[in-house]
């Protein structure tokens, strides 16, 4: 177990006979990050994960500390990088996701986006490792196309509240292919679709949590808008299984890969799952749709299926139950308790 602060400097030396693959992952004690650093120590990689904990969880990572192949560094990535161990690969998944938290502090997220993920392509590039960049369904903005195939260019508000993150990504994205054109950097973009699964925060304001916890506590569903608004929800498994996929793909494997579950719900049809999943007995209450909210998001997975043979398999179903066990935990409720407030 090891848990750097970022003054602290860190040597391994490669054997010629060490097979292991190092991998950082910024944004590790996140959402997903946590799920791909557990899947990565799965599959026998060091795993170095950078994080600031702005929206990640120590709770999280926990049970990783105990692995001696996993080192946490406790750093910003728009600061200089700690990092000095030799790296294979680099995944960046560090900026917070979710709208009420991304818009907090958006000079800062427009600074992770574009200073931090220049310096995480420099760690990449001084290293001759690969780099994931975690990009967005969000690149699309408000689509005119559905579903959205990679070679749309989407329809982005670039002064709204979303657009420190849309933006943002957006030009990260160009980053990442300035580096591979100029420097010859191996980089890879994944452009996520909603995901959800164990993990997520409670409060964070992304739909699939905050209409299971609301149902778990009784509490009213609020659906922003009309409800008739549509998402395609990917099971955190299925994302994670994606990404190493497309890490590891072919070097020809050079432009943006949609991931995410092209299966597709309006919000009101979520909210009833839920509501059936979960036996609360909460109404639904509507309320006004934020700024620039996007009417209907699909992706097109063509690309996915046919680059890295990969499409989604857990069902919207499955994966709200794994998800809705997680947070009635959370929560200390027991079956005996949630059939009580249902
Ligand atoms: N979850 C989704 O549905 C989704 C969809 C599209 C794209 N993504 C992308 O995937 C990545 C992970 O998303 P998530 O859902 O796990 O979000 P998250 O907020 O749970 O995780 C982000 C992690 O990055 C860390 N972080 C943020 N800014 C940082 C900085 N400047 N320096 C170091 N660490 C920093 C946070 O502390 C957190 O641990 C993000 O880049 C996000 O844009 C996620």
């Amino acid at each position: 177990m090891r848990a750097l602060s970022r003054k602290t400097k860190l040597r391994t030396v490669r054997n010629s006979d060490d097979v292991k693959r190092t991998a950082v992952v910024a944004g590790g004690a996140g959402f997903l990050g946590s799920h791909l650093c557990r899947k990565l120590l799965d599959l026998d990689y060091r795993v170095v994960c950078v994080d600031s904990f702005l929206t990640g969880q120590q709770r999280n990572i926990s049970p990783l500390l105990r692995n001696h192949n996993f080192t946490l560094i406790n750093s910003d990535i728009v600061d200089a990088l700690p990092v000095e161990v030799h790296v294979d690969q680099v995944f960046n998944l560090a900026c917070a996701a979710s709208p009420p938290k991304y818009q907090e502090h958006p000079i800062h997220t427009m600074q992770t986006c574009v200073t931090g993920t220049h310096n995480l392509l420099r760690l990449a590039e001084t290293n001759d490792a690969r780099f994931l960049q975690a990009s967005t369904s969000e690149v699309y903005g408000d689509p005119h196309v559905h579903p959205q195939p990679e070679t749309y260019r989407g329809n982005v508000n670039p002064f709204g509240p979303r657009a420190c993150y849309d933006e943002g990504k957006r030009a990260a994205e160009a980053l990442c292919y300035d580096f591979k054109e100029s420097l010859g950097v191996n980089v890879k973009v994944a452009r996520i679709f909603n995901t959800y699964g164990p993990r997520m925060l409670a409060d964070d304001g992304r739909v699939v949590s905050n209409f299971i916890v609301q149902a778990l506590k009784g509490e009213p569903i609020t659906i922003f808008g009309s409800g008739q608004q549509t998402r395609s929800f990917c099971y955190v498994d299925d994302l994670v299984e994606g990404l190493i996929r497309l890490m590891n793909s072919d070097e020809t494997v050079a432009e943006p890969v949609n991931l995410g579950n092209p299966t597709e719900f309006t919000i009101v049809e979520l909210a009833e799952l839920v509501l059936q999943q979960t036996g609360s007995k909460s109404k639904m209450v509507k309320r006004k749709l934020p700024v620039d909210d996007p009417k209907q998001r699909r992706p097109d997975i063509s690309r996915a299926e046919e680059l890295l043979n990969w499409q989604p398999r857990v069902s919207l179903a499955q994966g709200l139950q794994s998800t809705i066990d997680y947070f009635a935990k959370q929560l200390g409720q027991t079956e005996a308790k949630r059939l009580e407030i249902a």
